[in-house]
């Protein structure tokens, strides 16, 4: 079983991560890791605290002369900006974790909570990720994602000048972002229990990414409007292979892949952290008051798709490990 932990808070010394079921023998480098983050930090729309950050990982554990060992791998990137860390919150941010979480875990100071609620904590989701698409690389299957929306435009020359509107307008814009993953070997996943449902696993993957409102698989929602003949793929036989001619399953039919692309859609809500700050409650006084801002993206459906594979990444490598096994990458190789 390949299974995860991070630790870390949004302001605090440095992010930890811990991926624990890798096999042995994979190439791997902190450079493969950076690149990665790097793009977890660009898109359009990003805040200043991504001018701040120059994500870079220091791999601590699993790996000895340029290979995976099969021991648990331990990551950690450190944070610049930490100087927010000791500085208490009281007004509650309408759209984030701070009431819920200051009501659950008995705090008056709402940095208890929003250093970990903040989606700082998905650089190293991204970094573990990245080993995943490594992992993946290696038998071709290739994990991708573009940006399909941004608030509620699809029109992709227009998307910078939505983003702007919003930015001038003192407001914030969410979109919608494909996932899609080639090269998937048929039989991931499976249709006999419904924790081994593969659309289950990559659904809830994506949808633990903060500010994820909604996942597709394949038409999704759309297939709910039209009839069946015009949903379902046909099944041919040419040239020795089962074939489908559309994707409209996205690659996913009973749980299990069925050897066509996957693909998923992941819509996010707009940021909720708004420089023209939101009516609210102080915890402690119960008085009305405007939102506690902190630094704030304008958008960041870019990053949140470099999330989306990451985690989906995970996912994958996951089922294909349960499928293929073994304890080295060349055992995998004499088992496809
Ligand atoms: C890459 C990324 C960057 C984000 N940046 C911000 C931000 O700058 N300000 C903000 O208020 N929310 C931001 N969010 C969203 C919040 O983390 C999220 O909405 C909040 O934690 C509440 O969780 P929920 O929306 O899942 O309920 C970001 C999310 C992602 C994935």
């Amino acid at each position: 079983m390949l299974r995860f932990l991070t630790a870390g808070e949004s302001h605090g010394k440095c992010l930890i991560g811990i991926l624990e079921g890798m096999v042995s023998n994979l190439p791997l480098s902190e450079a493969d890791i950076n690149k990665e983050l790097a793009r977890r930090q660009e898109g359009y729309g990003r805040g200043e605290r991504m001018k701040i950050e120059k994500d870079t990982v220091e791999i601590l554990s699993g790996l000895r002369k340029g290979k995976t060992i099969g021991s648990p791998i331990a990551l950690m990137i450190n944070n610049k900006s930490t100087e927010f860390f000791d500085q208490v919150v009281t007004k509650l941010r309408p759209g984030h974790a701070d009431l819920a979480g200051a009501l659950k875990y008995n705090t008056g100071d709402i940095r208890n909570i929003l250093e970990r609620s903040s989606a700082r904590e998905t650089a190293m989701r991204v970094a573990i990720g990245a080993i995943c698409k490594k992992f993946l690389a290696q038998f071709k299957v290739i994990v991708s994602s573009k940006v399909e929306e941004i608030g509620g435009e699809k029109n992709k020359p227009r998307f910078n000048a939505v983003i702007d509107e919003a930015k001038e307008a003192l407001d914030s814009v969410g979109g919608i972002f494909e996932i899609k993953i080639v090269n998937v070997p048929a039989g991931l996943g499976s249709h006999v229990h419904y924790d081994r449902r593969l659309n289950a696993l990559l659904a809830s993957a994506l949808m633990s990414i903060p500010a994820i409102k909604g996942v597709e698989v394949g038409l999704g929602f759309e297939a709910s409007r039209h009839r069946g003949s015009k949903v379902h793929d046909e099944i041919f036989y040419e040239k020795g292979k089962f074939v489908h001619k559309t994707n409209n399953a996205g690659g996913i039919e009973g749980g299990m892949t069925n050897g066509e692309p996957i693909i998923l859609k992941a819509a996010m809500k707009p940021i909720a952290t708004l420089v023209k700050p939101l009516k609210s409650v102080d915890f402690k006084s119960k008085k009305a008051t405007s939102a506690h801002i902190e630094r704030a993206d304008t958008c960041a459906v870019e990053a949140a798709a470099v999330i989306g594979e990451a985690m989906a990444a995970f996912v994958l490598t996951d089922a294909f490990l349960q499928k293929f096994g073994g304890d080295s990458l060349e055992e995998i190789r004499w088992r496809l």
